[in-house]
């Protein structure tokens, strides 16, 4: 039978495996996936194109008040649209990655892309993933995960999705998601952290199908007023 429809939050540090957990998740109850991480990229993305440092407040608030924002749902990926652009094809490059962090603690593209969130889960039938959903942008989603995995687990993961893309070591790896999970826990804005009412889920000896099973079964046993 069909499950009413709820939202479901899924947190969790850089390479735990979020993305592709929750795009599994929305596929098998039918419900949209909205990947914050993606939008907070392609801001990234646009503003090193532009120029605009994460510290020249006037601008990044200008730029950020004018942005049009769009998440595009497609089959497997959904594609995010500045100003008309497809920015999708760059999200996901070294520069992008590196620097995510920096324009991520700026407070005016917080609260933006933070908006735009609510405004896309207020139909409810939403999982969406990021840092900050369960305790900032939907604090009253029926279901909150908190997906962990070991730093280096978290790395051979990337390395493997990276490997044949580009030119990355493991060690690379290992050190870039160190340093992006202490930024990440040490900004002022709503820093990752995990909500009390979350369920935590260590997935570092666990496959994504067991993960999705889990995540699916809270769903099911909310929709059941367990
Ligand atoms: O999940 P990801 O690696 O694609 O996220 C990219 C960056 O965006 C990450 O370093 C932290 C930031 N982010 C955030 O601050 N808040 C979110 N809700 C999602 C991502």
């Amino acid at each position: 039978h069909t499950l009413d429809r709820i939202n479901v939050a899924i947190d969790g540090p850089a390479g735990a495996g979020k993305s592709t957990v929750a795009r599994m998740v929305a596929q098998e109850l039918s419900y949209i996936y909205v990947d914050t991480g993606a939008m907070y990229r392609a801001v990234t993305w646009y503003m090193l194109r532009e120029g605009i440092k994460p510290e020249d407040h006037d601008n990044v608030l200008q730029t950020v008040r004018n942005m049009v924002i769009e998440l595009i749902p497609g089959k497997d990926t959904q594609s995010v649209m500045i100003n008309g652009e497809d920015a999708t094809p760059h999200i996901r490059t070294l520069q992008v990655s590196g620097m995510v962090s920096q324009y991520a603690k700026v407070e005016c593209i917080r609260t933006r892309l933070s908006q735009l969130q609510r405004e896309m889960a207020l139909a409810k039938g939403v999982v969406m993933d990021g840092r900050d959903i369960g305790t900032t942008v939907l604090p009253d989603a029926e279901v909150k995960i908190f997906m962990t995995a070991t730093v280096e687990e978290r790395a051979l993961r990337r390395y493997k999705e990276l490997k044949d893309k580009e030119q990355v070591s493991l060690k690379q790896l290992e050190n870039d998601i160190a340093q992006r999970d202490f930024l990440d826990q040490n900004r002022e804005i709503s820093p990752l952290r995990r909500a009390e009412d979350s369920v935590l889920l260590d997935t570092t000896s666990m496959d994504i199908l067991q993960v999705v099973e889990t995540i699916v079964s809270h769903c099911r046993s909310y929709a059941r007023g367990e």
